[in-house]
């Protein structure tokens, strides 16, 4: 094993390969609560110290192989291309992306990694078809969305695309024949244009009805091979990013948050919220009345996950914290969960924020199965209504201002994607957050990985050995570890991604796959990831090879 990943032939590597076989297991002396970081007092909730146990035990990897833990995540509009064919209609992401200027690289996801056709073809000798590729890793679930648009083409003014349902149905099988778990999410930011035409998408309460009809169509046609269903993937960012700060379609905002055409960003974002979360109560009512019973799957929704760490060690900066991570996560998870907005966002916004009457509250008490937690990075906070701030930080942004750095350092490695540093102590924090907020609610980690900015084509050595990500997997990793050792009830682990793929606002340019694209060839080339990826779950002794695997890398590139 091991010492065959990345060059066979070379002898050198192959001898700094076995020296550092015999490097001491650094592992046997890792205490997980504590040790390395020489302290256990931290906290979750900042500023609130929580005791964690003296526990001594050497570290030990929780995730057994083949455990229903690991598995692997993409999603179909990043990848899917077909953008127009079969009956599929325009999505406001297909809109947006047509306009020059709106993505990095000016490019668009109409092709993308054309797996509309390459799921399971072998075409043209070298490609291998998708599905094949995610059984040679081990992987033994697939998290993907469904385009709303190749469903229902017109929403629910229009018939249900049979050509659509035979696309993800024959995806379902081919990989339920290869033993892999659909772990399918209604919504990933896209909605059909002709709702944003007809009625401004998320800005009316009318698309509760749309989204209700197209997750009952779905569960309908899917639900009875499909165990796991997420009803929207990041609302939060959808709001965020679609009306504070208008970076993503329908690029709604104002001043001083963003400079858009039209929209409100003191009043938009909280309609948009609403009826996002009510379109959610709906699905979820529909799907536990309807189907749970008979089909015996689960439901939850999964939204993006910051860590969020205080700038200065005062209390105005640990509450910035709190009303940070409201802002962002309990913004939806608490109305999913508690029926009600967050007190921390109540405070700050009052009645500007809607109230859910009496029929939300019957819509909203249909409980989730799990929460996903989508975790890539963390971030540190600067309270701004005790503090001078910069940038007219208001309401709509918690009074907070956030920053990857505290007097010139970085809170950890900064990455090709901006904003996103390595800061692997953020996953076991963000777990226990949310374990603690929510009673823990059974959790799956449905995303997490690490990108690698690249505008070229070409599978470099470099783009290849991607020691990086292996790093960052492996702590964050290490870091869930910890946190399921501490009780959390976390059932699943996804990375993001299988391939590289369309990565929305930044093109082409930003690379997450454990398999390298060339896409103009769609060729998919298997990076060291892949191969680490593949051996961590064939093997119990998975941490101890890795960590020796990568002092060796470090020491030859
Ligand atoms: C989104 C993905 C995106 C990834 C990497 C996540 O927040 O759900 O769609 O590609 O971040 O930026």
């Amino acid at each position: 094993m091991g010492g065959v990943w990345w060059d066979e032939n070379s002898r050198l590597k192959r001898k700094r390969w076995e020296r550092h076989q015999k490097l001491p297991d650094m592992l046997n002396t890792y205490q997980p609560h504590g040790g390395l970081r020489g302290t256990c007092s931290y906290s979750y909730f900042p500023c609130m110290p929580l005791k964690c146990n003296a526990e001594k035990a050497t570290y030990r990897w929780i995730l057994e192989p083949n455990s229903s833990l690991l598995h692997k995540y993409q999603l179909i509009e990043l990848i899917e291309g077909a953008y127009l064919e079969g009956n599929k209609s325009l999505s406001n992401w297909d809109v947006f992306t047509h306009i020059p200027g709106h993505i990095k690289d000016d490019s668009d996801g109409d092709i993308a990694d054309d797996h509309y056709h390459l799921y399971m073809l072998l075409q043209c000798g070298f490609k291998q078809e998708d599905i094949e590729l995610m059984h040679q890793l081990g992987v033994n679930a697939y998290r993907f969305s469904i385009s709303w648009s190749r469903i229902l083409p017109r929403g629910r003014f229009g018939k249900v695309n049979s050509v659509g349902i035979t696309f993800y149905n024959r995806l379902i099988d081919a990989l339920l024949l290869k033993g892999i778990q659909p772990f399918v999410t209604l919504n990933h930011y896209d909605v059909p244009q002709d709702l944003e035409d007809q009625y401004g998408a998320w800005l009316n309460p009318q698309i509760q009805k749309d989204f209700g009809h197209y997750a009952d169509v779905c569960f309908k046609a899917f639900g009875k091979k499909v165990k796991y269903w997420s009803t929207l993937n990041e609302p939060n960012v959808v709001v965020i990013l679609g009306f504070i700060t208008g970076e993503y379609p329908p690029q709604h905002c104002s001043k001083p948050y963003g400079d858009c055409l039209s929209g409100d960003s003191n009043i938009e974002p909280y309609i948009a919220a609403h009826n996002i979360i009510l379109a959610h109560a709906t699905a979820v009512e529909i799907y536990k009345k309807k189907y749970q019973v008979k089909q015996g799957g689960s439901i939850g929704i999964a939204i993006s996950a910051r860590w969020y760490e205080p700038l200065r060690d005062i209390p105005a900066d640990c509450l910035a914290v709190q009303r940070a991570l409201a802002f962002d996560i309990a913004w939806f998870l608490d109305p999913v969960i508690f029926g009600e907005y967050p007190p921390e966002m109540r405070q700050v916004l009052s009645l500007r924020l809607p109230t859910f009457s009496s029929e939300d509250r019957r819509k909203l008490q249909h409980k989730l199965d799990f929460i996903g937690i989508n975790h890539y990075t963390s971030k540190y906070v600067k309270d701004c209504i005790f503090s001078p701030c910069e940038g007219g930080k208001t309401e709509s942004t918690a009074f907070v201002m956030s920053t990857g750095e505290r007097n010139g350092i970085p809170i950890g490695t900064p990455t090709s994607m901006p904003d996103n540093y390595v800061f692997p102590d953020g996953m076991e924090k963000i777990i226990m957050y949310i374990m603690q907020r929510y009673n823990n609610i059974p959790m799956f980690i449905t995303e997490n990985g690490y990108a690698q900015g690249s505008t070229s084509n070409d599978p470099t050595t470099d783009m290849l050995n991607d020691t990086s990500r292996v790093e960052y997997l492996h702590g964050y990793l290490t870091s869930l570890t910890r946190a399921v050792r501490q009780g959390a009830d976390v059932r699943g682990y996804f990375i993001w991604s299988l391939l590289d793929n369309f990565e929305w606002l930044y093109g082409y340019t930003q690379r997450f796959g454990l398999y390298h694209v060339n896409f103009e060839t769609q060729e998919r080339t298997p990076r060291l990831s892949a191969k680490w990826f593949k051996e961590f779950l064939e093997g119990p002794e998975v941490i101890e090879r890795m960590n020796r695997d990568l002092e060796c890398l470090r020491s030859i590139y």
